[in-house]
């Protein structure tokens, strides 16, 4: 899980660095200076998978979310840009206002991070009960980190975190499944290949007191996903990469969350599969009235799908909005969405 996340373990280095600058200033006060201390990834997001020689001033290459975009910024730039956004920052009443007044999930004044140090800083967030939010942002912003700590997987220094009004906070991640109806469904490659696709489905309902219940739950996702149901019997590895994403998504129901944490929904899936994915989880939230809270690095996927959006820039929220109107807005588009 988050421990063995070797993405994560890559990138660790670098955020020790930026704790030790970004402690020496006081929270609110540095959100412009940590966002320009976060230049180097600001400048990732916007050059991604460009090939582009170190001081090319204008190349087309890949953006960081969907089509393609013309690299004119320099770093300062970039960092100047960055800055410009953080200091537009969300009110607590604002984010309030997005979730209808009305917020299910709440995350009040986090400070969480991994052993000692603190990635997420005084973070907020809200969303009602139905309701979907997709956290963009650059590598190592946080956003995985948010759906850590939601789930349990972080140190919680200070702040809450509560559901429906019930504080679940220091709840471990079996409790969180288990008690207070929160799924984390886990990224890539997390399906057992020698197993059959039911077998990997009843690891969902490990939790469940009794292997029967976990066998109905089990039922009840198949009689939902007949292309599944289809391939019970089969071991998981021969699944097309849909599939075994839609395996993963529907292994998370078997508890009957009220929550679903989703990281990264579309990576490493062709853009039909990318489609059916963003389908079911539409589904899972307007039928079936799942809190949806999910992170995309295809941000003009994710923001298309959510109701509300949040771009995070190291450890905090930058900008929140519905996601249509991030989706036009223009630092957004100029950072995010590739042009
Ligand atoms: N398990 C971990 N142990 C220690 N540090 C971690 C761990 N996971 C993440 N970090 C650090 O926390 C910071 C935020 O990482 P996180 O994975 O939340 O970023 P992200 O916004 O999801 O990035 P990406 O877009 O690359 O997935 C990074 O600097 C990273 O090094
Ligand atoms: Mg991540």
């Amino acid at each position: 899980m988050a421990e063995e996340n070797p993405k994560a373990k890559k990138v660790a280095k670098q955020a020790t660095a930026k704790k030790a600058s970004a402690q020496k200033v006081s929270a609110k006060k540095a959100v412009a200076q940590k966002v320009a201390s976060k230049k180097a990834s600001a400048k990732k997001a916007v050059t991604k998978k460009s090939a582009a020689p170190k001081g090319a001033s204008k190349k087309n290459t890949s953006g960081y979310g969907m089509g393609s975009v013309d690299i004119v910024m320099s770093v300062d730039q970039v960092a100047k840009e960055a800055a410009s956004i953080a200091a537009s920052a969300p009110t607590v009443p604002e984010l309030d206002k997005l979730a209808k007044n009305d917020a299910f999930l709440t995350i009040d004044n986090l400070r969480a991070g991994y052993g000692k140090m603190e990635i997420l800083h005084d973070f907020t967030l809200k969303v009602g009960s139905g309701q979907s939010l997709c956290l963009i942002g650059p590598n190592g912003a946080g956003k995985s980190t948010v759906l850590h700590s939601i789930f349990g997987f972080t140190n919680i220094f200070s702040g809450s975190i509560s559901i429906n009004g019930k504080d679940v906070t220091n709840l471990t991640p079996s409790q969180k499944l288990s008690e207070a109806g929160i799924a984390y469904i886990l990224q890539d490659k997390s399906v057992f290949p020698g197993m059959t696709v039911e077998e990997n489905l009843l690891m969902g309902g490990f939790l469940k007191n009794k292997p029967a219940e976990a066998k109905i739950a089990a039922e009840r996702v198949f009689d939902k996903y007949t292309r599944l149901a289809d391939r019970r019997d089969k071991p998981a590895g021969v699944l097309s990469g849909g599939e075994r994403r839609l395996l993963e998504i529907s292994r998370a129901l078997v508890m009957d969350p009220s929550v679903l944490l989703v990281d990264e929904p579309s990576i490493g899936l062709e853009p039909r599969f990318i489609d059916m994915v963003f389908e079911i989880l539409d589904d899972l939230q307007r039928r079936d009235g799942k809190t949806i809270v999910m992170v995309e690095q295809n941000a003009k996927k994710g923001l298309e799908f959510a109701d509300l959006g949040y771009v995070l820039v190291s450890g905090e929220t930058a900008i929140a909005d519905e996601g249509t109107k991030l989706l036009k807005n223009p630092d957004v588009g100029r950072l995010f969405l590739g042009g």
